[in-house]
């Protein structure tokens, strides 16, 4: 665990950092809680149980309070289907969106052509390996290993072909701000508040730990979505991130 700031994050309000994962089926859950947490964080991140269960309209609900998307669905496909889904992205007015590093280079190069052609265009977010995968589930897959390489390896890859950043779990952020420099996005799940309950999470990191590792945005689903109260767990962990700093 690294106490040190090893690389500067790029200059954003302690409440932009925070991208609230809204896992959540139910379009009345979700616009409650983006009522209630617009002012509070810079994103929210619809993954494929949004999306799947209410569609582009979870995307122009959040964009109608007036806040930012990370719409999290992870596209691996062909390149000229991803060049699409990214293009539909940018038309809906997202902030940010996920790719599959291991779709390949033609795919990232056209996931990033694609986002450039909107208006204001998303940000393309790579996805190394999943952290639900080890070693062996590596070498399963016929994947040279070990993990922590393959994450480099990947990393690399899209960054060359064009992505602005990368999904680095906090166990990977400090290594690859490292190693990669202040440019490329890190945006880091895996965030636990001190104190907090880590459910499925094997392994966390606090706030705090994750941008001093140099993270640049911070995933929090349920220590903010479960919470008695969401806005004060979104204040919490904005006020660790920046000494309460508006
Ligand atoms: O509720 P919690 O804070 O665990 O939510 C974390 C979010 O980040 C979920 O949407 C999960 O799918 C996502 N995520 C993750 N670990 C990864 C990549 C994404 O937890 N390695």
């Amino acid at each position: 665990m690294s106490v040190e700031q090893t690389a500067p994050p790029r200059a954003l309000r302690p409440a932009e950092r925070i991208a609230v994962a809204v896992d959540v089926a139910d379009r009345v859950r979700l616009l409650e809680l983006v009522q209630a947490l617009k002012g509070e964080v810079g994103l929210f991140k619809l993954g494929k149980e949004v999306f799947t269960a209410l569609g582009p309209a979870a995307v122009e609900l959040v964009r109608a309070e007036g806040a930012q998307v990370f719409l999290d669905l992870k596209y691996h496909d062909i390149p000229n289907t991803v060049a699409g889904a990214v293009h539909a992205a940018g038309r809906l007015g997202v902030r940010m969106l996920t790719v599959h590093a291991s779709g390949g280079e033609a795919m990232l190069r056209a996931a990033h052509e694609a986002a450039q052609a909107a208006a204001v265009p998303p940000l393309v977010i790579a996805v190394t390996v999943l952290t639900s995968l080890a070693d062996a589930d590596l070498e399963r897959l016929g994947l040279a290993g070990p993990v922590a390489q393959a994450v480099e390896r990947l990393a690399r890859l899209a960054l060359g072909a064009g992505a602005d950043g990368l999904v680095a779990s906090a166990q990977e952020v400090g290594r690859l701000r490292r190693g990669l420099g202040t440019a490329p996005w890190l945006i880091t799940p895996g965030i636990r508040p001190a104190g907090a309950g880590h459910q499925d999470q094997a392994r966390v990191a606090t706030p705090g730990q994750a941008a001093a590792d140099g993270a640049d945005v911070l995933v929090v689903g349920r220590p903010i979505t479960q919470a008695p109260d969401p806005v004060a767990a979104a204040r919490a962990i904005a006020a660790e991130l920046g000494g309460g700093a508006p």
